[in-house]
């Protein structure tokens, strides 16, 4: 008798097949034309969870089609749950490097969750010069926190993306009017 090892799940959030199961998920995608990372992260029914996007260098294309559109370094991006996934490289750039964070909301945050500038289920905001390297910071801070291993890590790493998200409605030119 042998004993057959369940399939393992993929265990790189970077590579398809990564079981997002968590609170809180965040990393750096570094892509070159042409490396393993070089595909279209494909995902049509979308993920149980929001997703926040930052472009850190080169060009990333999201969607294909009549609804496509390229975003740039400062482009700040959210996914709606269910919102379908489809972005890679631009074909006119050589890379496309890009901070996110998968995350399930605290309830208490759902205002900050619906941007004024929204389409396909895609927020948009497209971050001020003096501005782009404090949210970076924070995006890494969140993904530091939360592999570090202290006791309330999780909670910490939702207490930076808890402020990551109100600095993002501050900056929403058209949250001012309402
Ligand atoms: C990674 C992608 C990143 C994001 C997370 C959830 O594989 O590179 O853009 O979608 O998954």
């Amino acid at each position: 008798m042998y004993h057959r090892e369940p399939p393992s799940e993929q265990q790189n959030p970077l590579l398809p097949g990564y079981p997002f199961n968590a609170w809180l998920v965040a990393g750096l995608t570094p892509i070159n034309a042409n490396d393993q990372l070089d595909f279209f992260i494909d995902r049509p029914l979308g993920m149980k969870g929001y997703i926040l996007n930052l472009t850190i260098k080169g060009q990333g294309r999201i969607f294909d089609g009549e609804s496509a559109f390229d975003c740039e370094p400062g482009d700040l991006l959210l996914f709606q749950p269910k919102t379908p996934h489809y972005y890679g490289r631009s074909p006119d750039s050589p890379c496309w490097f890009h901070r996110w964070v998968y995350f399930r909301p605290r309830a208490y945050w759902t205002d900050w969750l619906q941007w004024q500038d929204e389409s396909q289920g895609v927020g948009r905001l497209r971050l001020p010069e003096a501005q782009r390297a404090e949210f970076d910071r924070l995006f890494a801070s969140i993904e530091q926190t939360h592999n570090s291993g202290r006791r309330f890590a999780e909670e910490l790493a939702m207490n930076l993306l808890e402020r990551l998200l109100l600095r993002a409605v501050e900056e929403d030119p058209r949250s001012h009017q309402q």
